[in-house]
């Protein structure tokens, strides 16, 4: 039924980042979906609990947490409101590929086939899969979705470009999940008094961007360089990519 839900949190030194939002967003999809509890706080201590029982306090890790709908018989509709959620917790070491962030990666775009609620981070993965795995057989690290002609975001990811020192990115909608890291990003440029402008982003926009990003728990910012084996840009990631990336990086010390 992928009747659940799940969210993916980084540890930089033992350190949960954006922990709180990523609570949020896991009560915000459990009120969707209208589960029997959606007020999850209490997994606050749980993960980092298991950050710290697993030995797992310096370097990167994450903290990986799904709960579903919980245990009954088949059916369509929802089981009665006492029956308890499942919830599932996991931490694991992040082995992270610096050359990727460093030089940049290839990525494809697709036709965004999925459903209307995209907002909901739903344990549903069959289409971004599915779209990641078409970025590696075509040899490109991310899969980019394009919906009616529009991007929509990455199989993983959120996506940025910038363009005559804007950063333009799609609006939240429920075409698109409100990612943690992308709003990390925008309150960066914000800071830095880097122009930012959410609109709606034709594909063909895209390879005429002077930068291009995907950003996310895991890749946090990753510069695009090439797409659908077209360059972006120079080729190179851009100054402002390196610029949010640096001050990205402050940011996972201190928050
Ligand atoms: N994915 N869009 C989609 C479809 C995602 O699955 C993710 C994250 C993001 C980025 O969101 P955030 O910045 O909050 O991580 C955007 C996680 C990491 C995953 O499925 O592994």
């Amino acid at each position: 039924m992928a009747d659940g839900i799940y969210e993916v949190i980084r540890s930089y030194d033992g350190h949960l980042f954006q922990l709180q939002q990523h609570i949020d967003r896991l009560n915000y999809g459990a009120k969707a979906l209208q589960f029997c509890q959606n007020s999850f706080e209490a997994l606050k201590d749980v993960a980092e609990k298991l950050i710290d029982i697993n030995d797992l306090k310096q370097g990167a890790a994450t903290v990986y947490l799904q709960i579903t709908r919980g245990v009954a018989n088949r059916s369509h509709k929802y089981p009665s409101p006492e029956t308890p959620l499942t919830v599932y917790a996991i931490p694991k070491p992040l082995i992270i590929n610096n050359s990727e962030q460093e030089k940049g990666i290839s990525a494809i775009t697709v036709t965004d086939q999925r459903w209307e609620r995209c907002d909901i981070k739903s344990i549903g993965l069959l289409l971004n899969t599915m779209a990641h795995q078409q970025a590696i057989n075509a040899n490109a690290k991310e899969s980019i979705f394009i919906r009616n002609n529009f991007l929509t975001e990455g199989s993983h990811t959120n996506v940025l470009m910038a363009k005559n020192n804007t950063i333009i990115t799609p609006p939240v909608t429920h075409h698109i999940l409100n990612g943690i890291t992308r709003k990390v990003v925008l309150d960066i440029c914000d800071h830095l008094k880097i122009g930012i402008c959410q609109r709606a982003i034709h594909e063909n926009e895209l390879f005429s961007a002077d930068e291009l990003m995907v950003v996310g728990t895991t890749v946090e910012i990753t510069p695009v360089v090439l797409l659908n084996n077209q360059t972006i840009g120079n080729g190179f990631p851009g100054r402002l990519t390196r610029q949010l990336q640096k001050s990205f990086g402050e940011l996972t010390i201190k928050d």
